[in-house]
């Protein structure tokens, strides 16, 4: 990781879990068993590549961090949701996440699937609300069409559907590939998307490049997921190395071999970076992180 990297992330870990933090109803109120599930979810140590990526793009823009807070804040809560889902028996049936015992087996099965329904809500009514968006309401209705979207039938919530129905089945790498873009690329893209959105007089040819660059994360990313999936460990990882080989997941991996997958996620990061030929130096972060996320141990 670069120097400039790790300075900016450790700026933007420190920024979003503050704004996190803000936004999440406190333990004290009722119902404080909810509550306290989905602080527990939130508040426990996630990378943050979404916000971060939210940020990044905002640097990339010269979009100021405050004006980012309340969508760097609700691409996370979408993504935590989605976890504490993805956890569930009826899902992936995991027991940890990010090094510490999944929401449903911290509290019960029933309270993970609330917390993870009250995030979503919380998510797009930051996106609605949030002072800290200074933005029209035209923008704010687009930035909550484009997280809806992405989180949705034919966004994560359909990719996570395709994965339920593959399990035990052999894809093609377009069906994979397809599935990836969904469960994981689409809520990438939308962080990306979501600072493009903030600024008011984008240049359409800047936001296509940027949509381009976030759609090659987005499925490196999830590349990148199945690889240490297979080759990294659980203390390393936070949360139960294997379990796509277990729950006979069609992976990246299991299709192309270790090398053939890690030779795609390159080429992804190679595309994610010529779309960003026409930034300067201001887009370095968003080179890094795409580099970053090929290249992660967790
Ligand atoms: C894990 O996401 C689930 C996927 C979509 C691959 P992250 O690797 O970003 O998990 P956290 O947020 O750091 O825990
Ligand atoms: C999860 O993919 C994608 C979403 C949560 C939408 P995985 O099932 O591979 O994620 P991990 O490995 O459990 O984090
Ligand atoms: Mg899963
Ligand atoms: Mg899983
Ligand atoms: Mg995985």
């Amino acid at each position: 990781m670069s120097n400039a990297l790790k300075e900016y992330l450790d700026f933007c870990q420190t920024r979003v879990e503050a704004a996190l933090e803000e936004r999440l109803p406190s333990e004290k109120v009722l119902p404080q068993k909810l509550h306290r599930a989905m602080r527990y979810s939130v508040l426990n140590g996630g990378k943050r590549m979404r916000p971060m990526l939210t940020y990044s793009t905002g640097v990339a823009l010269g979009i100021a961090p405050e004006l980012l807070d309340g969508p760097a804040c609700a691409v996370e809560f979408i993504h935590v949701y989605s976890l504490i889902h993805d956890d569930l028996p009826a899902m992936d049936d995991d027991d940890l996440r990010r090094g510490k015992p999944t929401c449903h087996v911290a509290f019960d099965e029933a309270t993970a699937i609330l917390a993870g329904d009250a995030l979503q809500a919380l998510a797009f009514e930051v996106l609605a609300h949030d002072p800290s968006i200074n933005a029209s309401a035209e923008a704010r209705l687009k930035m909550i069409t484009a997280l809806t979207r992405a989180s949705g039938s034919q966004g994560m919530v359909g990719g996570q559907a395709i994965d339920l129905e593959s399990v035990g089945t052999q894809l093609t790498l377009p069906e994979l590939e397809n599935m990836h873009i969904h469960k994981t690329g689409a809520l990438i893209r939308a962080s990306v998307n979501m600072a493009t959105l903030a600024k008011a007089d984008i240049d359409p040819v800047v936001a296509t490049k940027l949509d381009h660059y976030a759609k090659c994360i987005g499925l490196s990313f999830q590349v990148q997921d199945d690889i240490l999936d297979e080759e990294s460990d659980t203390a390393t990882l936070g949360k139960t190395q294997g379990k796509d080989k277990d729950n006979n997941k069609p992976t990246y991996p299991a299709l192309l071999g270790l090398a053939g997958a890690k030779q795609k996620a390159l080429e992804l990061h190679e595309h994610a970076v010529e779309s960003l030929s026409i930034f300067g130096s201001e887009a370095d972060l968003l080179r890094d992180l795409s580099l970053y996320i090929i290249q992660r141990n967790h």
